[in-house]
């Protein structure tokens, strides 16, 4: 089940003045609970004045790497990661699910594939991950890396970076951007706009013919990049995403509220976790499941609540549902009726969630 377990903080380090290095370590019972693929990440949960909250990072570490890296970058005013920044040290505990997600690769040594990737600001951190496992484990792997940062001080995994590039020169290309540092050449200023996109594309990918990307940023350069991408070619399917930070304003946020007619049509919820089955009445209009679920003393894993890290994924077995907004999950996985619990509501009398289903 996706439950938090406890797990020790062996080290916190600054990465950069603005970003911080976690290692926890997994005890050797839970080692095969926190396996994981590369590009995945963990939800962890904190109480700041008596208050829970959750926060969902990515692991940049390897498969079969011990301890267990996440890359925090610190937000002024970030709950987490200013606490983080200011009060987690070595040998602190801290509640953390088991990592998931679908921003990843399956590493396969057969590979000869041409790997892209863009990041922004912590964005790299997943992408480490990926970049690393995928020149280890497949010898004739290619990565194209375009990594972009305000200024080369604030850029995370800098040495590390060129550590790789040193080991595999001739499959790893890296260029690094910056927005507010001017380059030599003025292709490696700015941000990654659809212009630089596709400038970047022609001058260094020419020829290549790149078999997947994988863009991790901010929700409007995901978008952008991933719409550049696919006017140059590249099939929708084989650009993976994952995003950070919020989403713009939901729909959600500018609908009415439920009517008192509307509260009282009902629909049956069961869930399916571990192989036990839970039911709860909820309202068809008002909250989403995952609220439901806890007014009803039935817990539900969740971390953003904003249709974005996908730790509510569940399956939906019986009945129907509707997705408010969906940022976390794949086109095939929507049509293979995976839902966001904390965005869904329910359409049909009786709805049946799979949380068993992978
Ligand atoms: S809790 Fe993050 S998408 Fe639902």
């Amino acid at each position: 089940m996706r439950q938090f377990h406890s797990l020790k903080v062996k080290s916190v380090d600054q990465e950069t003045a603005d970003s911080m290095r976690v290692t926890l370590q997994v005890p050797e019972k839970l080692k095969e609970q926190y396996d994981f693929l590369p590009g995945q990440h963990l939800p962890i949960q904190i109480s700041v004045d008596g208050k829970m909250i959750r926060r969902t990072y990515s692991i940049c570490s390897v498969p079969g790497e011990q301890p267990l890296m996440l890359g925090v970058r610190v937000q002024p005013g970030g709950l987490f990661s200013e606490f983080v920044a200011n009060e987690l040290a070595a040998g602190d505990e801290l509640d953390v699910m088991p990592p998931f997600g679908q921003f990843h690769v399956s590493v396969d040594p057969e590979s000869k594939k041409t790997y892209l990737a863009f990041a922004a600001g912590s964005g790299i951190t997943p992408i480490m991950s990926i970049i690393r496992a995928t020149l280890e484990g497949e010898p004739h792997a290619k990565f194209v890396l375009f990594y972009g940062n305000r200024r080369q001080s604030t850029t995370m995994f800098i040495d590390e970076l060129y550590a790789l590039k040193n080991r595999f020169p001739e499959r790893l290309q890296l260029y690094f951007l910056f927005t507010q540092e001017e380059q030599e050449f003025p292709i490696f200023s700015g941000r990654m706009d659809d212009a630089k996109v596709r400038e970047l594309f022609t001058e260094f990918c020419a020829g290549l013919h790149p078999d997947e990307a994988f863009v991790c940023g901010p929700f409007p350069m995901i978008e952008t990049i991933t719409n550049a991408l696919a006017e140059l070619g590249l099939d929708g399917d084989k650009i993976h995403k994952e995003r950070y930070g919020s989403p713009r304003k939901g729909k959600h946020a500018a609908e009415p509220e439920a009517s008192a007619a509307e509260l009282k049509d009902l629909s049956t919820i069961t869930v399916i976790m571990d192989g036990h089955r839970k039911s709860f009445d909820m309202p068809k209009a008002g909250d989403n499941i995952v609220d439901a679920a806890a007014a009803n003393g039935v817990e539900l894993p969740f971390s953003c609540k904003g249709g974005v890290c996908a730790t509510c994924r569940t399956h939906v077995q019986e009945g129907e549902v509707q997705m408010e907004t969906n940022y976390g999950l794949e086109p095939w996985e929507v049509e293979k009726g995976y839902v966001l619990a904390c965005q869904s509501h329910p359409v049909s009398q009786s709805v049946v969630l799979d949380y068993d289903k992978a």
